[in-house]
This record gives structure tokens, C-alpha cells and sequence, in this order.
């Protein structure tokens, strides 16, 4: 694919067939992502990728946990609240998957639904826990170098046609994802993110968002 048409194939895509993805072209993925930059070439993500049995067992263990309301303790703290342009733009991306997805805001269990498809990693046959330690003092350098690692990530995936979705909603349960992977307490749990080939009969991978005007973001001087 070109360039330009592997940036615009990257959707968040929230249904999956069971199909995995082989093994080789899963380490190429990873590989590729690694060619991410970061702040002084620091790389500090710390990447888990499960697939198969031990997918479907931290599913389980995450619906569980999610189905019991267990209390979320993010290791980041993750309000969820915008105001202005941008929480026009969360309330117009949440209305667009619910429209997708068949959920209606009076509709409480169907709403209910549509959020546990995220511990259900939207039936996903892979999820990816993206790590850091705790021992990066500027949290806002280190959210960026994450950043740019998941978007190689994504766009190499992509480039794939396998799809993702990135996930901060799976972070919640950082000690559950510590727990059933052995990892130390020193790790922090920054996002997930669920993969695997594109369900075409699942409206919800209908959904595109939208994006501001080049002019409404952009400025540029000479
Ligand atoms: C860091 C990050 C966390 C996200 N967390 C979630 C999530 O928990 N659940 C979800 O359904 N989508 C999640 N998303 C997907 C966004 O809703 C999506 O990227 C946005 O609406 C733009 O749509 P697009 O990815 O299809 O272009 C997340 C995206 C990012 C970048």
C-alpha cells in the first residue's frame, strides 16, 4: 500500500474474527514498531503480546473483573472528562460507535454492552499491554514516546490489514494484567491494545470518525 493509504486504512476497529495472526509476521509487526522514536532514544515501552489460550484467559479474567464492577486503580490517572471542542468531539465519536453498534442513549443495558466489549477485547485473538517503568519523572515526554510507538504500532499493522484498537479502558485492571503475566510492580500499565483480522459482518467496524479542517489545527509561516 502506499503510504498515504496505509495512514488512512488505520481505523479503530472493535470486532474481530477468531483467525490468528501467524507468528512470523506477528515478530515483524512488533519489530517494525520498534523503529519508533523516543526522547534520547530511551524506548520505554515494554511490550506484552498474548495471543491464543492466553488471550481468551485475560479476557476472562478481565470480563470477570469488569462484570463484578471491581474498582478500576489505573496506574495514570484517567478522568475521561473534556470540556469544550473536545468533549463535542468525545460525545460525537462515543454517539458514532453506540449509532454502529445499535445503542441508544435510553438504553442503559445496551449501553452497558458497548463498554464491555472493551474487556471482551471485542473478541480479538491478540491484545498487546504496553508498559513503562516507573522510573521516568516526566510523564508527559514518556505519554508521547508510547504514543509514537503505538502508532508505528498501528500503521504497521495496517500496512498488514490487520486491524487494532487502541484501548486505555483495559488499563483499569493494571494489577490483574501484572498479576496473570508475572510482570514486576515497577511496570505501569499504560494502554492495550486489541488486534487481529477485521470481523466485516460487525457494523461497529463501520464507524469513521472525523477530523478537524487542516486550517482549524494547523498553522504554518514563512
Ligand atoms: C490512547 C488511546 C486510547 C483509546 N482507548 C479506547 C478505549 O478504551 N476503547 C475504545 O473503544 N476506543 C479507544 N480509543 C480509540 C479512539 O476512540 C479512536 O482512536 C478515536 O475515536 C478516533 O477514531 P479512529 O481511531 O477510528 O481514527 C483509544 C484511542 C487512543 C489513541
Amino acid at each position: 500500500m502506499e503510504f498515504s493509504d496505509v495512514v488512512r486504512a488505520r481505523h479503530s476497529y472493535r470486532g474481530f474474527t477468531p483467525k490468528q495472526v501467524d507468528e512470523q509476521t506477528l515478530r515483524e509487526i512488533f519489530e517494525l514498531a520498534n523503529w519508533a522514536p523516543s526522547n534520547c532514544n530511551v524506548q520505554p515501552w515494554h511490550v506484552h503480546v498474548l495471543s491464543g489460550d492466553a488471550c481468551d484467559r485475560m479476557r476472562e479474567k478481565m470480563k470477570a473483573a469488569a462484570a463484578a464492577e471491581e474498582p478500576f486503580n489505573p496506574d495514570f490517572p484517567w478522568e475521561g472528562k473534556f470540556s469544550g471542542e473536545y468533549k463535542e468531539r468525545q460525545i460525537c465519536s462515543a454517539l458514532g460507535l453506540w449509532e454502529h453498534q445499535g445503542v441508544t442513549r435510553d438504553n442503559p443495558e445496551k449501553r452497558a454492552w458497548s463498554w464491555m466489549r472493551n474487556f471482551e477485547f471485542f473478541d480479538a485473538p491478540h491484545i498487546a499491554f504496553i508498559f513503562v517503568t516507573d522510573q521516568f519523572p516526566e510523564l508527559v515526554r514518556l505519554a508521547g514516546d508510547v504514543g509514537m510507538y503505538s502508532q508505528t504500532l498501528m500503521l504497521a499493522m495496517a500496512d498488514a490489514g490487520i486491524g487494532s484498537c487502541p484501548q486505555t479502558s483495559v488499563s483499569c485492571y493494571p494489577d490483574l494484567v501484572r498479576k496473570e503475566l508475572g510482570v514486576d510492580s515497577h511496570y505501569k500499565l499504560m494502554m492495550g491494545l486489541s488486534f487481529g483480522y477485521i470481523d466485516e459482518a460487525d457494523s461497529a467496524n463501520n464507524l469513521r470518525t472525523e477530523r478537524d479542517p487542516l486550517e482549524a489545527t494547523t498553522s504554518f509561516y514563512s
